[in-house]
């Protein structure tokens, strides 16, 4: 019997769960929250793509970055940034990707220069991310590009620039499960 009343209470008890549910998802109206603004949309919309044409305006040369990295980014990604300790590696790596030790940096492994921009852009440096102008986001971006060898000193990073720069592994990135595309062509849904 005692069984029965808790296996009756247990099913009561998830039946008035459901209904709770089937009453919430008749309710259309929350009144929660608000529509956000342009402004409050700009602000968090900062992604920049490969080709970087969301890129904003500035420049910035490795010369510029230097300075910076050694104020704002050496204590974590330590002073050459093949040094760091309890940070990532931010240089060096190249030709190591196939090996058994593969070192994985942004200069090795990132496909595009534009997401270094990014990156930097939107959670650099660490304790202090969002701080960064655009100028020292590219001079810093240009820094990264200089020591891992794939742009000179002097080569001026912006919005034009910095989209043509070639990465090492710009074609290292294989589209995901060819395998699987081509059994779903075969019954018929090719994507
Ligand atoms: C307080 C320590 C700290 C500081 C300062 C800092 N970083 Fe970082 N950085 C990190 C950590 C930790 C990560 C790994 C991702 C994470 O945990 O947020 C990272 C990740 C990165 C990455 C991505 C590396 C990868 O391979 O995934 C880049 C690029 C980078 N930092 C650049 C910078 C630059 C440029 C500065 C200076 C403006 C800077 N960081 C300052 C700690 C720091």
């Amino acid at each position: 019997m005692g069984t029965l009343t808790t296996r009756f209470g247990f099913n009561l008890s998830v039946l008035l769960i459901f209904a709770g549910v089937a009453a919430l998802a008749q309710t259309p109206r929350y009144n929660l929250g608000k529509t956000a603004t342009p402004e409050e949309i700009r602000a968090w919309d900062i992604s920049v793509g490969p080709d970087g044409k969301e890129l904003p305006p500035g420049s910035g040369s490795a010369m510029e970055g230097a300075k910076l990295y050694a104020q704002q980014c050496a204590a974590c990604h330590g002073a050459t940034g093949e040094d760091a300790k309890s940070s990532p590696r931010l240089v060096g790596g190249k030709g190591t990707l196939n090996t058994p030790m593969p070192i994985k940096t942004v200069g090795s492994y990132w496909p595009f220069a534009t997401s270094i921009w990014d990156y930097i852009n939107r959670a650099m440096p660490r304790n202090k991310p969002g701080s960064l102008t655009a100028e020292q986001v590219y001079a810093l971006t240009a820094f990264l590009l200089y020591k891992n060898g794939i742009i000179q000193e002097n080569d001026v990073m912006d919005a034009k620039t910095l989209p043509k720069v070639q990465m090492p592994n710009r074609n290292g990135f294989q589209p995901p499960m060819p395998d699987i595309v081509q059994r779903h062509c075969r019954t018929g849904t090719c994507p």
